[in-house]
This record gives structure tokens, sequence and C-alpha cells, in this order.
């Protein structure tokens, strides 16, 4: 499905982009452009390669379908209404963890909060999905696993824990 909706939004981008080519040709042939038509045409150029830089630069270290390093610890997350099942309850300060984030029945959102209640990343839980997620934690502390997205009654309920570290050794990769 995914594939899919990444070709359908491709060709869409496709077509808008050729609209505006056109456009951009017509607007030349009739007439050519005077001082402020260039002005403008300029900082819309300035605009676009901002964007591309910002656009670039943030989703560089793309966070998602993060596959698993020789050394990263693998903490599965499977949701349930209304439960996490977390195969850790522990994993070590310093290391890459990568969540491979599951649900059971409906959709559900893994949100992770640090001690103090701040969620620090957050991916969805989707029907028939493995979602991954890498993070490495770098203050051990009593972490909670919540739901992000209301998914019943008893979504307020799903939040379990997870204690980050400071000793490890222990803890394999499976
Ligand atoms: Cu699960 Cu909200």
């Amino acid at each position: 499905m995914q594939p899919i909706v990444l070709a359908v939004s491709l060709i869409f981008m496709a077509v808008v982009a050729s609209a505006f080519i056109a456009a951009i040709r017509l607007a030349s042939v009739s007439g050519g452009l005077n001082s402020s038509d260039a002005r403008r045409k300029s900082l819309i150029v300035a605009l676009m390669l901002f964007g591309v830089v910002v656009t670039v630069a943030s989703l560089w270290r793309w966070p998602h379908d993060a596959t698993a390093t020789p050394g990263s610890v693998v903490v599965n997350a499977t949701g349930y209404q209304w439960y996490w099942e977390i195969d850790k309850e522990e994993v070590p300060v310093g290391t890459e963890v990568v969540f491979h984030v599951h649900t059971q029945d409906v959709t559900h959102g893994m949100g992770v909060a640090d001690p103090s209640g701040r969620i620090i990343f957050q991916t969805q839980a989707m029907p028939g999905y493995v979602n991954k997620i890498k993070h490495t934690f770098s203050e051990p502390g009593e972490y909670k696993i919540l739901c992000m997205e209301f998914c019943g009654v008893g979504h307020h309920d799903m939040i379990a824990e997870l204690n980050v570290i400071a000793q490890h050794g222990e803890i394999s990769n499976d």
C-alpha cells in the first residue's frame, strides 16, 4: 500500500510541477518581465531553494524505518486494547535502541516520555505493519511508553514503563 501511495503522490507532484513550468513558460512568452516581476521571480526562486535546503537538512537523519545495526538493542512493542506488550523492561543508556512497533488490533500511537513527562519521540502502531524508530537515550531514568492516539475507552490506561539504566552488558540483541 505504501509504495502505491508514494507512486501516486509522486505522479501528482509531477503534474503540479509541470503546470507551474507551463505557466512560467506562458508568462515569459507573453511580454517578458518588468523589474518588479523580476524581483518577485528571484524572491520565489530564493524561497524555493531555502525550502529545499531546510527540507533536506531537517530530514537528513530520518528516524523511521530504522534498521538495527550490530550493537543496537531491539525492543518489540505491541499495542492491544488497552495495554502495551513490551519485550524488555530495561534498556541501556548511550546505546542505540530500535523500537519495532506493532499492533494486534486497532491503530495506536506509541510515544516515549522522559522522566519529566516530555514526549521525546513517537510513531504509530499500525495493523499489518511494523514501524521502526530508533533512539539513543542519553539520560538514565524511568521512562513511560504512552498511547498517543485515541483507541477507545481504555486509551488513557495504555501506559508501560521502560527503565533506562546506566550499566549495561546483560542486555542482548534479539
Ligand atoms: Cu491505544 Cu490510545
